[in-house]
């Protein structure tokens, strides 16, 4: 199983990925690394790792479309069979959404459908979440459609809130679940545990 990654900045979670391929505790290949940002240290990571890495943004790729087909182009230049996004912070455009459907996965650190949607990203959901005087919080993989936060949940992890926790403290507990949810659901991909809608 190739995969095609999206991350826009620091990108532990690819990391944690590339690391479980490397381990041989996940059988894929990471085959390219997108990123809308030139400076991230997602980037950084791909060079370290030998892994084909472009940047593409609004930037590079101004037209309408335009930035959508060098998106799709690439992961179809590497062969790329399921589309993981790790912190990316734009939408995907109707060609890729199209041409992966069914195929693109997204992790999101709380427990969906609660605390989703257009601005609950970052800091912002912990924050939420700790506001609304919730006692656990967790992570959430799900498939990618048009709307933030909204497809299919495929797989999720549990973590308690604790009564002193700020953002940060709950962001920490988190991100160590996503580290490990991420690759285990790719692993249970490829051995056909778990069937993504084709
Ligand atoms: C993670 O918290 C993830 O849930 C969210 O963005 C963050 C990305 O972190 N979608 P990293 O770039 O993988 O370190």
């Amino acid at each position: 199983m190739n995969i095609g990654f999206l991350a826009s900045h620091g990108g532990s979670n690819m990391q944690a990925i590339i690391d479980a391929c490397k381990s041989g505790q996940l059988k894929a290949t990471p085959a390219v690394v997108i990123s809308n940002n030139g400076d991230s240290t997602t980037l950084a990571r791909a060079k370290t790792e030998g892994i084909p890495r472009y940047y593409m943004s609004g930037k590079t790729h101004p037209g309408p479309g335009e930035l959508d087909q060098a998106i799709l182009d690439a992961f179809l230049r590497h062969s790329v069979d399921i589309v993981v996004l790790a912190g990316y912070m734009k939408k995907l455009g109707p060609k890729t959404l199209s041409r992966f459907q069914g195929k693109i996965l997204n992790i999101h650190p709380a427990l969906l459908p609660k605390f989703g949607g257009e601005g609950m990203y970052g800091m912002n959901v912990h924050k939420a979440v700790i506001a609304a005087g919730e006692r656990e919080s967790g992570v959430t993989i799900h498939l990618v459609d048009e709307q933030y936060d909204t497809g299919a949940i495929i797989a999720q992890a549990r973590v308690p809130v604790m009564p002193d926790d700020t953002p940060e403290t709950l962001a920490a507990r988190v991100l160590e679940q996503e580290h490990l949810l991420y690759p285990e659901t790719l692993q249970r991909i490829v051995i056909g545990e778990l069937h993504l809608p084709s």
